[in-house]
């Protein structure tokens, strides 16, 4: 009779927030140019929220995709300067660029060789694959980015159902850095991707890790995640690279 009634766990209390990390290097809070915030005070909201759990630098990265959002220079740049403006005109002092987060479609190998992306840090660049299966010249590209002089850095492959911890070793191996989406250890892609998450930290395979920020959903998922004892093990003598940012 008791086990029908599930005790409630105590919410675990820490005494830390993301200071460590200093840099948020994968969000989408550049107003209107994606599936993130839809205006400035969206973007406001969010940004307020990753300065209150300690980012200190946030390197904004709106989709790049041929399909959905056909961002450029243009359109990243006139939604950052517009953010910009209003930082400024609230006095919110932040340290914010834009990069993006390029989709591995079929214009994305085009955009390597024409080096038409946009990178962060010393040459770094984000990009996510397919949610349903792996390119088959996946590995291929990433030698052609290196090749090139970028450093990629494949976007939350513990969201990739397909992908296991042993082809993650081989994309690695290519020099490719993976980055973790934090709130993935809090559950809030579902019990696969906080396993594989977990997985990826017990192998020392998380180069880098961020929020993906979208809206306020994943905001209050990011506080959350701070509970969660994985995330203290990527916050405390974890080589993260957040900091090359
Ligand atoms: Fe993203």
């Amino acid at each position: 009779m008791f086990g029908l009634f599930k005790k409630k766990e105590a919410k675990r209390v820490v005494n830390f927030d993301y200071s460590n990390v200093i840099t948020d290097m994968h969000s989408h809070v550049l107003p209107g140019i994606d599936d993130g915030a839809q205006n400035v005070e969206e973007s406001i909201f969010l940004i307020k929220k990753m300065m209150s759990l300690g980012i200190k630098k946030i390197i904004a990265t709106p989709h790049v995709m041929i399909d959905y959002y056909r961002n450029d220079a243009t359109s990243i740049g006139n939604a950052l300067a517009l953010l910009k403006a209003e930082l400024v005109a609230q006095k919110i002092d932040i340290d914010i660029s834009a990069a993006a987060e390029h989709y591995f479609d079929e214009t994305f190998e085009k955009r390597v060789e024409d080096g038409n992306v946009f990178t962060m840090g010393d040459n770094f660049v984000l990009f996510e694959v397919s949610f349903i299966n792996q390119p088959p010249n996946v590995i291929s590209v990433i030698q052609k980015m290196k090749d090139k002089g970028y450093k990629p850095i494949l976007a939350h492959p513990e969201r990739y159902g397909y992908m296991d911890i042993e082809q993650m070793k081989t994309i690695r191996s290519w020099g490719c850095d993976l980055q973790l989406n934090t709130i993935a250890l809090s559950g809030y892609y579902g019990k696969h991707s906080k396993k594989i998450a977990e997985e990826m930290i017990d192998n020392e395979m998380v180069d880098f890790i961020s929020s993906d920020m979208h809206h306020p959903r994943h905001a209050a998922a990011f506080e959350s995640t701070l509970a969660m004892p994985y995330l203290e093990k990527l916050l405390f003598d974890y080589p993260l690279k957040n900091i090359m940012l």
